[in-house]
């Protein structure tokens, strides 16, 4: 397989805009419109699409995101792989507030979102395999440029995805951990069953923002969160930088 010359990236909290955009693209399609409109990016020949998760004012919770079109904006690209950078709340010890890591596992605990592109009678049956959720190119590739920028990364962790908007109860965590989940976020699903329903190489970059609710004594601000996220993005560009340049043809 040659070298992916476009790729997507779909920004999370934190994460809304990435750099000088020299182009923006408003996609359109079956299945609605995505968050925003995809801003362009060039590193040499390589093209990245940019599309914030949650909209550009972020008006979009993580149980009212239009998975389905944000992912189908991206086949109709074209792109050749897609990153997503998930904030997270850590459950085990080796995913403390800003630690990056890769998850190669999911438990979807959402419910009522549209999960799949064939949510009609009729429509297309895939019963898709996803047996490795995030497993691909993508995802080696993160891994290897996270180790190229001298970035501390922990390769593997099971994330337990919830419908959100609100955190989690203590026990809610407590059945999470019990189940062998390290990690807990909103948004990974559907969209990682959504891009592998469309043939799209989608690898994950969760980042811790805090420890799960009920870990500790005081209670989980978004203060707190929006403080650690944004110390944690400062390395999360520059692993990006990294991934991208070695997918172009500037060395
Ligand atoms: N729970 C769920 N989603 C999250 C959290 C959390 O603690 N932190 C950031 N996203």
């Amino acid at each position: 397989m040659s070298t992916p010359k476009r790729l997507g990236l779909i920004g999370g909290t934190g994460l809304d805009h990435f750099g000088e955009a020299v182009g923006s693209h408003e996609i359109t399609g079956s299945f609605g419109a995505p968050s925003a409109s995809l801003a362009e990016y060039r590193i040499g020949n390589l093209q990245v699409f940019f599309l914030p998760r949650h909209g550009e004012q972020h008006q979009f919770p993580p149980h009212a995101v239009n998975y389905a079109a944000n992912v189908d904006a991206f086949r109709q690209l074209e792109v050749e792989g897609i990153v997503a950078v998930n904030a997270v709340g850590g459950i085990s010890e080796n995913y403390p507030p800003g630690a990056l890591s890769f998850p190669d596992q999911l438990i979807d605990y959402t419910w009522g979102r549209a999960h799949t592109f064939s949510m009609a009678a009729g429509d297309d049956l895939q019963h898709t395999e996803f047996a490795l959720p995030f497993e691909g190119r993508m995802r080696q590739a993160m891994i290897k440029a996270a180790i190229a920028a001298g970035i501390n990364t922990v390769n593997g962790a099971c994330i337990a995805v919830t419908q959100g908007p609100r955190l989690e109860t203590a026990a809610e965590i407590r059945r999470f951990s019990q189940d062998g989940c390290d990690l807990v976020g909103m948004t990974s699903m559907p969209e990682a069953a959504l891009a592998r329903e469309a043939g799209l190489d989608y690898a994950s970059l969760c980042v811790t923002a805090n420890w799960a609710p009920g870990l500790e004594q005081e209670p989980v601000t978004m203060a707190a969160i929006e403080a650690t996220l944004a110390q944690a993005m400062i390395r999360v560009r520059e692993l990006l930088e990294q991934l991208f340049e070695e997918f172009s043809d500037v060395h």
